[in-house]
């Protein structure tokens, strides 16, 4: 993954530079996409687009390229990497003095057969999700808690963080999106617990449809993970992952259930 596209230029990794006075830099401010690449090309791509350009609306972003001139981008950066498989990570910062930085960098994909196979395990993070927030629908740069939550679960033995929010109820993992299964029914946090929007999520809502079973978003109290009979958690470069361990209980049997198994036929790549 050797080559980035840096503002529309094609440069070797580790070169490009984001000027100190960018408010990405400063502030956190700005927005990024991780799109999964299969067979070279990157998925749901139009959905990634009509996100980022949604987020940088009403975040007030400029976005420098049009659509696209950033699907191009995209699509010769897996090209030029070689990607048969992987992501692609496009950043676009808030911008300083000189404008905004926009880059796209390949990434080789890291979760493993034996995850999809046995499922992950999560814990309950004590950072709060804030749904009062209004970044919390937008996947922008500030993943410093992310990124703690998830280090800390991580460094205690398990896969992924999962935030509450201010209210006590389920909002999403610290990279991923949250459903279960109760009564043979799909339930989801609805968006106004505090949550990003994945892309993945609305796809395994769509399928839920498409298979005949019933989805229901709405307010999920932690305790009804453990009692659930599946669970599950989303992103674009994981597609469906089975969530099979919360804390040191299992979710169900404590292996992949059959809803869960054929969410991952249909949206895994
Ligand atoms: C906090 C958070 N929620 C949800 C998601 C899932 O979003 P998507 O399916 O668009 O990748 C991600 C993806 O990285 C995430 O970081």
């Amino acid at each position: 993954m050797d080559i980035v596209c840096f503002n529309g230029e094609y440069l070797g990794a580790g070169q490009g530079s984001v000027p100190i006075s960018d408010q990405g830099v400063l502030y956190g401010i700005g927005i990024f996409e991780t799109i999964r690449v299969s067979g070279g090309s990157p998925l749901v791509l139009e959905r990634h687009l009509s996100r980022l350009f949604a987020s940088a609306g009403e975040l007030g972003l400029k976005v420098p390229f049009g659509a696209g001139e950033i699907e191009e981008m995209l699509c010769l950066t897996a090209k030029k990497n070689g990607m048969e498989q992987g992501g692609l990570r496009l950043t676009l910062t808030g911008g300083g003095m000189g404008g905004p930085s926009m880059f796209i960098q390949g990434r080789p994909l890291t979760y493993r057969e034996d995850q999809y196979h046995n499922g992950l395990s999560a814990a309950f993070s004590s950072i709060r999700r804030n749904e009062g927030s209004p970044l919390v629908r937008h996947k922008t740069l500030n993943y410093f808690e992310n990124i703690m939550a998830r280090g800390e679960a991580v460094g205690a033995g398990w896969d992924e963080a999962l935030f509450l929010n201010n209210s006590g109820s389920l909002a999403e993992g610290a990279v991923s999106n949250i459903f279960l299964v109760a009564g043979g029914k799909v339930k989801t946090p609805h968006p106004r617990c505090g949550l990003l929007p994945g892309i993945t999520r609305r796809r395994v809502l769509e399928e839920c449809s498409c298979m005949g079973i019933s989805v229901e978003e709405k307010s999920i109290h932690p305790g009804e993970l453990s009692s659930a009979e599946e669970s599950f958690i989303t992103n674009a470069l994981m597609g469906v992952m089975p969530l099979t361990r919360i804390g040191n209980g299992p979710v169900g049997s404590g292996m992949p259930g059959e809803i869960t198994l054929a969410l991952m036929t249909r949206i895994n790549r």
